[in-house]
């Protein structure tokens, strides 16, 4: 990457007001957690994930679909932020406007690398919820018992089934975290989108809403995604590599 579309970026943030920084699976690779639409490996080599991850398939097997949760859980347990979470934290930091960090990320790489404004649209592993949603939606549960078998814990309050607390495909987003990212990218004069596919909606709109409103969207991504024609700077990488050579040159 020759330094010219990074000064550019740099530029345009640095004069920036309001940044949001729409983040995807892309940013969470480089601490081993794989993509979504990323080929998986070993025992899930035979799954599609977008199969796995709909209240249908829990539904119907919830111990395959729980399973799996616990697997990516323990992936994201025992990953550590990379450099491109920690640059992103940096620029939070560093930068007088505001910037707003929007993920669609169920992990918690982006506060344990420092970030704290953030949106999650896509719920967080970590917790649980009931899948009646009994107590209103969502009914967390703080506590669960997971016997020996590791079979899919129950509900306190109403004996169902536990589920874990991120959107699946064909439900809705929590409403306040889709507002507040709606709102965030309307107002924005800069949005970085960083390692995402820009296929899932509405967190696929948000950059097309931001350019309609006038912000300038620079992406980072190894390959070309629907938002790249929107995209005034493309930055054609990996975030890990990426990320830290734009701070070094916003601190220079
Ligand atoms: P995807 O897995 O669809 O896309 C990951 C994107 O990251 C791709 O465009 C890759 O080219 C890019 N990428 C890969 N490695 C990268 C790296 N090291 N640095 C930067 N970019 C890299 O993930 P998302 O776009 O986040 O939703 O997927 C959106 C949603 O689809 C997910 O939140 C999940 C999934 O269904 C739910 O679970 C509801």
């Amino acid at each position: 990457m020759s330094q010219q579309p990074i000064q550019y970026a740099v530029d345009l943030i640095r004069t920036a007001r309001n940044i949001v920084i729409l983040t995807g699976a892309g940013v969470s690779k480089e601490s081993g957690v794989p993509t979504f639409r990323e080929a998986m490996h070993g025992l899930w080599a035979k799954y599609d994930p977008q199969q796995l991850a709909t209240p249908y398939a829990f539904r119907a097997n919830p111990q395959l679909v729980w399973d799996w949760y616990e697997w990516r859980r323990g992936l994201v347990r025992e990953a550590q932020p990379n450099a491109g979470h920690i640059a992103l934290a940096h620029l939070e930091h560093l930068h007088s406007g505001n910037v707003l960090t929007i993920t669609q990320n169920v992990d918690d790489l982006h506060e344990r690398a420092g970030t704290r404004s953030i949106i999650h649209l896509h719920g967080n592993i970590a917790q649980n919820k009931c899948f009646e949603a009994c107590q209103g939606e969502p009914t967390q549960i703080d506590t669960i018992d997971l016997d020996d078998d590791g079979r899919p814990p129950h509900c306190p309050h109403c004996g169902g089934l536990v589920r874990p607390d991120v959107v699946w495909f064909g439900e809705s987003l929590p409403v306040q975290a889709i507002n507040q990212a709606i709102e965030a990218s309307q107002f924005c004069d800069v949005m970085l989108v960083v390692g995402t596919s820009g296929l899932v909606n509405p967190a696929a709109q948000l950059p097309k809403l931001a350019a309609q409103n006038g912000a300038t969207v620079i992406e980072i991504n190894p390959d070309t995604t629907p938002i790249t024609p929107i995209a005034k700077v493309k930055l054609n990488g990996t975030s890990g590599d990426l990320l830290p050579q734009m701070i070094a040159v916003l601190e220079a």
